[in-house]
């Protein structure tokens, strides 16, 4: 059992774990792993590379070979700047798509635990608490409705100057979450051990707050 502390935050699309994750991440000088942005940039690589996104053995060649550096907010890819691009909805189908294989899965994971370094790390995804970090002394389930998080997409998207349908959205997050929810491999679940967050009528500040404290009581813990 690794003796980095680790705070695993797993939950559905859009419920707004990676900001909250990255926030925890800054109150407690901890290292931050979105592992959602691995997937995006295999799904991004094999495009790139002309591999299929649902050729199992190609993709986790493309995921056992990426060239990633994560700089703060700045992520290259072979050193060209896909911040933006991994973020794109077309890769998020990707991502998902991909990140159905096991190999892909198995491929990624030396890979994600190695982001553990001290002072400490905060992990957010769909697994970070099932299979990439089960020794984690705190895990959360961190979710909103489906309305909630189609809503804060929607906004997210207007906010960045791109056109944006509420109905697509909401449609598109639900087949995510179907595939997410239902694969054989590391699904999306709520762990016995987990804390649920549920943030539909939560601010990012009180989810923060939430997690802060409940990471505090298991510092405090004898
Ligand atoms: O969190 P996100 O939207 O950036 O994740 C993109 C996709 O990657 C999502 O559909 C599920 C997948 N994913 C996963 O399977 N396991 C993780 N730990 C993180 C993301």
């Amino acid at each position: 059992m690794s003796l980095i502390p680790v705070i695993a935050i797993d939950g559905p699309s859009a419920s707004g774990k990676g900001t909250v994750a990255q926030r925890v991440a800054d109150a407690l000088g901890f290292h931050y792993l979105d592992s959602g942005a691995i997937y995006r940039l295999t799904a991004l690589a094999a495009q790139q590379q002309g591999v299929g996104w649902q050729d199992e053995a190609g993709v986790a060649a493309v995921a056992a070979g990426l060239d990633v550096v994560f700089d703060g907010a700045l992520i290259l890819l072979g050193g060209m700047d896909v911040s933006e691009a991994i973020r794109s909805e077309q890769i998020g189908v990707g991502a998902s798509v991909v990140a159905a294989l096991p190999a892909v899965r198995a491929a990624l994971l030396a890979r994600q635990q190695a982001f553990a370094q001290l002072p400490g790390l905060v992990a957010d995804g769909r697994d970070m608490g099932a299979v990439v970090f089960p020794h984690a002394p705190l895990k959360v389930f961190l979710t909103a409705t489906a309305e909630a998080r189609a809503e804060r997409r929607y906004k997210q998207l207007l906010g960045r100057g791109e056109a944006a349908d509420l109905a697509a959205i909401t449609a598109d997050l639900q087949a995510r979450d179907e595939r997410d929810r239902n694969r054989a491999v590391a699904p999306l679940q709520q762990l016995p051990d987990a804390e649920l967050l549920e943030t539909t009528q939560l601010g990012i500040e009180e989810a923060v707050a939430q997690v802060l404290a409940w990471w505090q009581s298991r510092i405090n813990q004898p």
